[in-house]
């Protein structure tokens, strides 16, 4: 039998004689037993592959690209250690997620250091280490990384974030490319222009090129085509104004996954034929030299990877109105469905074939009424102690994590041909107290 909800989960995905959810050739249900639940399970190939494929993609048609993938997406030593065998860059906003970097030696000319308010301290550790490229933000940054840079007699690379005021069409919270944003310097207010000036003129930075990030996910191609027109149209004012030529280009990152069976999402091909075919066709009609391109997937790398497996516990059924399952975990361990309305799907993982016979809303463990992972899914009939896997938790689930009601964070394994390797151990009750001091002052 075809579960459609199958196409979700990682690419190593099958069923087994048991019924039950296989990934990397480990038995999901087997896992849970083993490690405990709610249990993170993420699938190497799965990763690999979606490092390779965009690689590929973008490297096809223009061998001068890079990509960098967007660690906030979900980072972890042994993640970044994957990242640098692909031959992938590391987009960093933190001196935490450089830290993890540095702990696996990334290569640090590979990193991209982001963020709209990054600390001084932060800036003299991305100098310290010589991190690939600053992506400026503001003109407090700008200003204060040039002066740390003239304390330490260096010359920091950097790329400006731009603001080209282009709509994604994606969620509120996650469009930072338009006007009224938090993030980068506007073009349309002429700050852009001042920034590629001040940059210019400062003699601890190297201006290496331009960078936007629209916002995530974004489900069509048509904005990364407007912001590079809008981009590339502002580097062919810099070079005739300024004298200013661009080496590096970045639309960023903000490629989707398809988070339930009825979205269609267009392929990373479609992504990269969009922006090498616009930056190709706009360098050539703006005679500017051809800049290296930056891409920065997160999301689209890691997303499909990751299922969260949980155990239904408690069931409420209030007659003619609504069904709750409730599971051991929920907003703690995945917040977009509350903070973005996101949408999933799940599997009912240890009975994976059984009918879909009823109408449920799979809720979390949490003391919040707004604690709902999915509302209104059919699903098979669902008894305590029943295993639910929700598909495509890869992305900005665990990194967002906390510990709402001292829960724990759960555990992360990771599966691969059979195998599987916990890469991050289950939180215990000490750890949630490690910090806390008792004691007079
Ligand atoms: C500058 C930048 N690059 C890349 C990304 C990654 O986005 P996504 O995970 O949607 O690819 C983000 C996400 O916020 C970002 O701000």
């Amino acid at each position: 039998m075809k579960i459609k909800r199958m196409e979700l989960f990682p690419i190593t995905a099958e069923l087994n004689r048991q019924d039950h959810l296989v990934i990397g050739g480990c038995d999901c249900v087997s896992l849970l037993r083993r490690y405990g639940s709610p249990l993170y399970i993420f699938d190497e190939a799965t990763i690999r592959s979606q490092c390779r494929e965009f690689r590929r993609e973008f490297g096809v048609s223009y061998d001068n690209s890079t990509v960098a993938y967007a660690s906030k997406a979900f980072i972890s030593r042994p993640l970044a250690a994957i990242m640098e065998e692909e031959g992938m860059g590391l987009d960093v906003v933190s001196g935490g997620e450089m830290a993890v970097a540095l702990s696996v030696d990334f290569p640090t000319d590979r990193i991209y250091f982001h963020g709209n308010n990054k600390t001084p301290d932060e800036l003299r550790l991305a100098i310290s280490y010589n991190v690939g490229r600053v992506v400026v933000d503001n003109f407090y940054e700008l200003d204060l990384l040039n002066r740390l840079a003239e304390e330490k007699e260096t010359r920091v690379n950097i790329l400006l974030r731009l603001n080209p005021g282009v709509d994604p069409h994606t969620h509120r919270y996650t469009a930072t490319g338009m006007l009224d944003s938090k993030f980068g310097f506007p073009i349309g207010t002429g700050q852009a222009e001042a920034a590629v000036r001040r940059a210019l003129s400062s003699k601890h930075l190297k201006l290496r090129g331009l960078h936007f990030h629209l916002g995530s996910p974004i489900t069509e191609v048509a904005p990364y085509n407007q912001g590079l027109e809008v981009v590339l149209k502002f580097a062919a004012r810099m070079k005739k104004d300024q004298g200013y030529e661009m080496e590096e280009l970045s639309p960023g990152g903000g490629f989707p996954a398809r988070y339930v069976s009825s979205q269609k999402i267009p392929p990373v091909s479609e992504y990269a034929e969009a922006i090498v075919g616009g930056l190709v066709s706009l360098t050539r009609e703006l005679r500017l030299a051809r800049p290296k391109l930056i891409i920065e997937p997160g999301r689209g790398v890691v997303a499909r990877a990751g299922v969260a497996m949980y155990t239904a516990g408690a069931i409420k059924d209030i007659p003619g109105v609504r069904k709750y399952v409730c599971v051991d975990g929920g907003m703690g361990d995945n917040i977009r469905p509350v903070i973005y309305g996101a949408g999933y799907e799940a599997l009912l993982a240890n009975r994976a074939s059984a009918a879909y016979q009823e109408k449920v809303t799979i809720a979390g463990r949490y003391c919040e009424s707004g604690d709902i992972l999915i509302r209104d899914i059919k699903m098979p009939a669902i008894s305590p102690g029943d295993v639910l896997a929700i598909p495509v938790c890869g992305a900005y689930c665990i990194p967002m994590s906390s510990n709402y009601n001292m829960v724990p964070h759960p555990a992360v394994v990771m599966v691969n041909e059979g195998r599987a390797r916990l890469i991050r151990r289950r939180q215990k009750y000490s750890d949630l107290m490690k910090y806390d001091i008792m004691g007079k002052d």
